[in-house]
């Protein structure tokens, strides 16, 4: 089954879905990103502008409203709604990303340097929540790699775990041990080196509501949406497989992987199905997501029903 991932050929965008602040992002972002798309495309497309699953379901983009109004940000509560209601507390500038561990160039980068350094490209990826329900987002962002790479992470950087603002007066709410705070996630090298792991600077051609993570937030479109930290600060290459939260808090039901499986059952719920936020008829989860083709060889010989 084909995967979704559009990525616009530079200057193709649909005039006509766009709004004019989103086209005058998206033609930016175009202009700035025609090389990595390009590469992108070749690996992952041969050239197509955009493929959507034929045997499932079209899938379409979710509204707007839907993806910024329910949401999962536990800094700001633990109901969906509570992050649109709460996050106007998040002030994303001034802003800044400390990259350290094994490397041999560790540093910070301010936002604005991010945003210089790295051209943007529109992905319209699935995300699969572990909770059982989807969306469709069309993020803006750049590959994760390309980051990391200016960097020079050493031979022993095996994993990287990336660290998310935690700030008492920013998050009130985080003065409760909800969470073990700060909220943390983790990717082994060769998963956060892929080109399909992007870091998210906008979404719906637009700049991140704060709600989804402004203002630099992980997308790892063939893992469960908590892979995808928000609002992220620290970038640490690790030797060692890295504490991750949700992993810790329960162990049995939030693997470090947490590729999407649909023959992985949560203890606690099935994973066959899922939800698709505006839809009534549940539709089949897709192993990693629907996106197998290009992340499978990733997991070659391992046991992805222990290590989930
Ligand atoms: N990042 C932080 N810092 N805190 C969180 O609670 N929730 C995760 C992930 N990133 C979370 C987070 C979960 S469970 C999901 S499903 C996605 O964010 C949801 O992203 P969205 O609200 O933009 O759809």
């Amino acid at each position: 089954m084909a995967p979704l991932i559009r990525i616009p050929r530079p200057g193709a965008a649909k005039e006509s879905e766009a709004t004019p602040r989103a086209l005058y992002l998206r033609r930016r972002d175009f202009l700035g990103g025609a090389l990595a798309g390009a590469a992108l495309l070749v690996g992952c497309d041969g050239g197509a502008e955009s493929r959507t699953d034929e045997a499932a379901r079209p899938d379409e983009v979710t509204p707007r409203k839907d993806a910024t109004s329910y949401n999962n940000f536990y800094e700001f509560g633990t109901n969906k709604t509570d992050p649109a209601e709460n996050a106007h507390t998040l002030r994303p500038r001034p802003w800044t990303v400390a990259v350290e561990g094994e490397c041999a160039k560790p540093g910070t980068l301010g936002i604005e340097d991010v945003l210089a350094a790295f051209p943007r490209q529109e992905r319209v990826y699935r995300l699969r929540c572990v909770e059982a329900w989807s969306m469709v987002i069309p993020w803006l962002g750049f590959p994760l790699g390309d980051l990391l790479k200016r960097f020079e992470p050493t031979s022993k950087a095996k994993y990287v775990q990336l660290e998310t603002l935690w700030d008492t007066e920013q998050m009130p709410l985080t003065r409760k041990p909800t969470l073990d705070w700060p909220y943390r996630e983790g990717l082994r090298i060769d998963e956060a080196m892929h080109p399909l792991a992007i870091l998210a600077t906008g979404m719906y051609g637009e700049e991140l509501p704060n709600q989804n993570g402004a203002p630099l937030r992980l997308v790892v479109p063939w893992k469960y949406g908590f892979k995808s930290g928000k609002s992220i600060v620290k970038i640490r290459f690790t030797e060692q497989q890295p504490y991750t939260t949700w992993n810790a808090s329960a162990p049995d039901e939030y693997g470090f992987y947490a590729n999407v499986n649909p023959d992985v059952d949560h203890p606690r719920w099935s994973q066959r199905r899922e939800r698709r936020i505006g839809e009534l008829a549940k539709r089949p989860t897709l192993p990693f997501n629907g996106y197998g083709d290009e992340v499978a060889s990733l997991y070659a010989g391992m046991d992805l029903a222990k290590l989930f």
